[in-house]
């Protein structure tokens, strides 16, 4: 049985497809518990990461543990885990985690989250992911309403990654021992701009959308007005300062799925509706 955390979610609803269609028992796990969506033979289950107690009766019969990080109560739920008998975890992990920034209030929870399951005693994957492709759903408000579509960052080149992908590279972390102790770069396969995926979007959607970029303090009351003070910070430090650079790509998925990772034409196309 695999537990998948954050199972609503864009990557573990991901997973949880990906290992019911391999035929693999999975658990999926929400704080709201929702079976709507979820495919045959996947199994719905509540739970709260900050409230380890409300995890511990979900890794029953566990071999895989799928985490979510920067959850208050992950050093008991990964402790839980090792006494029910799981034996891998692949913790959802991001590319500023490598630069072990711990000032960096982004980069120092992902830090964290990954020392806890080093400490854990549990066999481990890192997968330390670029943006996610599903963080252009933060547009479709705008983009329902109009043409001119504001971004945050216009210059920062990013390699956005599929969730489908990361779901595809966790599956296997999850079911062989093959990438042990491995922190995988996990990127797509282009460089963009916001302003490209903006056009790509609208190339799509059959619209003639445009990019603007937000100024600086622009953005930072959008931000703000989204998430707290220092998580704005870290953004601003990655994609400003220029102390992260997400605009490499990396083979990693291909090489463990033996796949190309989708493009973001390809991403759009699966979710136009949202749009
Ligand atoms: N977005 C990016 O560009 C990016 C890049 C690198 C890494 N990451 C990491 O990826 C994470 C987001 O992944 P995602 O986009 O797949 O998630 P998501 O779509 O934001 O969904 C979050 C999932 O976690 C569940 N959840 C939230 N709080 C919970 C709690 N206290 N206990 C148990 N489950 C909880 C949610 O369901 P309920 O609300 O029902 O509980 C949902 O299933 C971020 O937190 C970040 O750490 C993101």
């Amino acid at each position: 049985m695999i537990l998948v955390t954050g199972a609503t979610g864009n990557v573990g609803a991901e997973l949880v497809r990906a290992l019911a269609g391999a035929g693999q028992p999975v658990r999926a796990l929400s704080r709201s518990g929702r079976a709507d969506g979820l495919p045959s033979g996947a199994e719905a289950t509540a739970g709260d990461l900050n409230r380890p107690e409300t995890v511990r009766d979900a890794l029953d019969g566990v071999t895989g543990l799928f985490l979510m990080p920067g959850y208050g109560g992950q050093r008991q739920v990964l402790a839980d885990a090792r006494a029910a008998g799981v034996q891998r975890v692949a913790l959802l992990s991001g590319k500023s985690a490598g630069s072990g920034d711990t000032g960096n209030a982004v980069a120092g929870y992902l830090i964290d989250a990954e020392s806890s399951v080093r400490e854990s005693g549990l066999s481990w994957t890192f997968l330390r992911c670029t943006s996610f492709m599903s963080n252009a759903l933060q547009l479709a408000d705008q983009i329902r309403k109009g043409d001119i579509v504001r971004v945050p960052f216009p210059d920062a080149y990013t390699t956005d990654i599929d969730p489908y992908d990361i779901a595809q590279v966790a599956l296997r972390a999850l079911l062989s021992d093959e990438f042990a102790g491995r922190a995988l770069e996990l990127t797509g396969p282009e460089a963009l701009l916001p302003a490209d995926r903006v056009r790509i979007l609208g190339e799509v959607l059959g619209r003639d959308l445009r990019a603007v970029g937000l100024t600086h303090e622009e953005a930072r009351a959008d931000l703000e007005a989204r998430m707290p003070k220092p998580y704005v910070d870290a953004f601003f430090s990655f994609f400003v300062d220029g102390t992260l650079d997400e605009s490499v790509v990396q083979p990693t998925v291909a090489d463990v799925t033996g796949r190309t990772p989708h493009t973001f034409a390809e991403w759009a196309r699966t979710h136009a509706d949202a749009f």
